[in-house]
């Protein structure tokens, strides 16, 4: 069993969203996912970092769902800046019950065990793009931070892996916040997606603060999810 990480499949399989109009990275970009993806077997765990699927309501996600779950191994899945059809994770799990979608798991206000000693935590998070000062947005902020210790509180005693959506740390930006948390509750590891195509070149990655940190959007890891353990 191994675990792996990748994020942002921005997939829109019922949609008309072609993603090569992204660059020619995006070319049959499910092809290279799907031909990335043949390295994990069944007993795999691939952590999904958010920005799943265009599709505007869950129903619209349901080609994308049974491309992820047709993919092998355990997926655990976290929300994107993109992923519109997200509510609740009940509402996902009812919707992956009525529909045979198996194997797919919510990250949301919780942690997964990846085995009996590490756990897989994290939220979507925060980004600067968003840091207009709003009142609002400071209560969205505080929603993520909350939604990060959750995860890390029901981790208890487990070596805690992070993973997010938006990068907590970015060219000259830093969510102190964010650093705050993983440094309060020991988070060694930390990977992150949201960021594409030119902004790669201002990804952190490394030893930051005591965090190892790792920028895996798809068209980052050339479509090939990344080993973590
Ligand atoms: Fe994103
Ligand atoms: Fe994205």
């Amino acid at each position: 069993m191994a675990l792996y990480a990748i994020g942002d499949l921005h997939l829109s399989m019922s949609a008309d969203k072609p993603m090569d109009v992204f660059g020619a990275r995006w070319e049959n970009h499910v092809e290279k996912l799907r031909e990335g993806f043949s390295a994990l077997t069944q007993d795999d765990v691939c952590v999904l970092c958010g920005d799943l699927s265009w599709g505007m309501s869950i129903a619209d996600c349901l080609d994308d769902f049974r491309f992820i779950a047709s993919l092998p191994g355990r997926k655990i899945v976290l929300k994107g800046n993109h992923d519109y059809w997200w509510t609740t994770r009940a509402k996902a799990e009812r919707f992956f019950a009525e529909n045979g979608i198996e194997g797919i798991e919510i990250l949301n206000n919780n942690c997964v065990m990846y085995d009996e000693k590490t756990a897989v935590c994290g939220t979507r998070g925060w980004f600067y793009e968003e840091e207009t000062g709003a009142a609002h947005d400071k209560k969205i902020m505080e929603r993520e931070i909350g939604r990060l210790e959750t995860s890390l509180k029901a981790a208890g005693d487990a070596e805690k892996l992070c993973f997010l959506h938006y990068p907590p740390i970015f060219r000259d930006y830093i969510c102190r916040e964010m650093l705050d948390m993983l440094s309060a509750y020991g988070v060694r590891r930390c990977f992150y997606g949201h960021i594409h195509g030119l902004g790669h070149k201002f990804a952190v990655e490394g030893l930051n603060y005591g965090v190892d940190y790792r920028l895996v959007s798809a068209d980052y890891v050339d479509f090939r999810p990344v080993r973590v353990l």
